[in-house]
């Protein structure tokens, strides 16, 4: 017999030890293997914890687009349901049946005229959702073109150089030419003319963003779409285009209602969405939505069953939390239309705010003010960019010292000469905290005055979008 007990045990001696004079709390945490024995619950969460101090705090982060802030209640179910996954349709059918209610609800609120038999799916954000858009849009183009016994080797797809990676990652993977419209002087976005100009029969679709990442701005789906009319009458060719709406699928429909971006136009055939980002969702969560059934080819379609009913499965991943789908239908039944409305609303009072008074501080130039989303970005004015001993990346730094994450990037490419900073004014961005946002501004603009010997960062950090 020995009395030794097993080293997991919790005797008296480690219930008393103060916190943090336990034996894990000095000494190495370990890095890269196993630890050999457990440790107490309170202890490993307490080292987690501290270590996550050192994150960015996320209310400050004006980079991300992404939800920071959520309701007390809206948590509390997201807790309640960490445990379903959301692809077990059969086991918890009333998650998918919720699922199944948002896609109804967004293919209202983007007017497809096949709503109450809406074709799509959630996704684990806006990037899965592009997958899924082009991937239907590749096959539909294949399929067409096997018809006409043309080559189907060379699809491209054409879009702004400003596109989200996202996109480039769909061409890489998939295997398609991507033609991007690069950005000309202050033009930082596609537009019908360019578009036009690269696109031919091996054109899967051309996409077009409401939001740009780089600047906030929307791109023009009614022009776009209206050029292609007219080159179809022409050439014969039928282009489909594809919205992303990431940020601006969640704005548009409460801010700019008569803007048409959506179903309302015929060529647009799908319209992908970030639920986590002005669909006020914590991360991740995604929409894409088809226009009708026609134009999701049924052969990359799974279906599943729920309580009797059909869904389709149509996704990158299997596994899934369900939990950010229930939130996002706790958004829209609490908010409802109104409830957005305000919302947003507030957020881009706030950017309008906010930019007016950093155009009025002096060396700042606005490329956008925040009036299509809530996101605006500014350069340097020519006088001050040759006058003065900083740059929009020593800003940023400066800015980071007070805990406040505000990128600076350079334009995409053929402008990436000019550099630029952006906010994303979210929910939670009160106009208490942009005027404490300005006033850090205006401390770091004096800052840089007093100290001539300054020797400024011409090179930017690691932001990426
Ligand atoms: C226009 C646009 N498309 C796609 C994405 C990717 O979205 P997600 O982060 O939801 O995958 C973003 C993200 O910022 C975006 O701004």
């Amino acid at each position: 017999m020995h009395d030794q007990k097993p080293p997991h045990q919790l005797n008296e001696e480690s219930v008393l030890t103060p916190t943090y004079a336990a034996r894990e709390m000095t000494e190495n945490v370990p890095k890269h293997r196993f630890p050999e024995q457990s440790t107490a619950p309170a202890t490993a969460y307490n080292l987690i914890h501290d270590e996550l101090i050192l994150d960015g705090n996320s209310r400050q982060n004006l980079a991300t687009f992404v939800t920071t802030w959520m309701e007390p209640e809206a948590k509390t179910l997201m807790s309640e349901c960490f445990d379903k996954n959301m692809i077990d349709k059969d086991e918890y059918p009333q998650t998918a049946e919720i699922e199944s209610r948002c896609v109804n609800m967004l293919s209202n609120l983007w007017h497809s005229p096949d709503h109450e038999m809406a074709t799509g799916t959630s996704t684990v954000g806006s990037s899965e959702a592009a997958m899924l858009g082009g991937m239907a849009m590749k096959w539909n183009w294949r399929d067409k073109m096997k018809e006409a016994g043309k080559a189907t080797d060379k699809p491209n797809l054409v879009m702004g150089a400003n596109t989200q990676i996202c996109w480039h990652k769909f061409c890489k993977y998939w295997d398609i030419e991507a033609r991007e419209v690069t950005s000309e002087g202050d033009r930082f976005t596609l537009n019908a003319e360019e578009a036009l100009k690269l696109v031919d029969e091996n054109t899967i679709g051309v996409i077009v963003i409401m939001g740009s990442t780089m600047d906030g701005s929307y791109e023009p789906v009614k022009e776009v779409a209206d050029a292609l009319d007219k080159y179809q009458e022409e050439t014969g060719i039928d282009i489909p285009v594809h919205v992303d709406g990431a940020s601006g699928a969640f704005i548009a429909p409460f801010l700019q209602p008569e803007l048409e971006w959506d179903f309302r136009v015929p060529r647009v055939v799908s319209i992908n969405a970030s639920g986590h980002k002005y669909g006020l969702v914590y991360p991740g969560v995604g929409w894409i939505l088809w226009r009708d059934k026609a134009h999701l080819p049924e052969d990359l379609v799974f279906h599943v069953t729920y309580l009797g009913g059909d869904m389709i499965d149509f996704s990158i991943n299997f596994s899934r939390p369900g939990n950010q789908v229930v939130a996002q239908y706790y958004n829209f039944l609490r908010l409802g239309m109104d409830g957005y409305r305000r919302i947003q609303q507030a957020c881009q009072d706030v950017a309008l705010y906010l930019s007016g008074e950093i155009a009025r501080m002096g060396p700042f130039e606005l490329i956008t003010d925040g009036s299509d989303i809530p996101v605006f970005c500014w350069k340097m004015t020519e006088a001050a960019s040759n006058t003065t001993n900083y740059t929009l990346f020593d800003m940023a730094d400066k800015l980071r010292e007070r805990g406040w994450l505000v990128p600076a990037y350079p334009m995409p490419k053929n402008r990436q000469d000019l550099i630029v900073q952006r906010v994303v004014v979210k929910e939670g961005f009160s106009r208490d905290m942009a005027d404490m946002l300005l006033r850090d501004m205006r401390s770091a603009l004096e800052w840089f005055k007093s100290q001539p010997g300054f020797i400024s960062r011409k090179e930017g950090g690691n932001f990426h979008h």
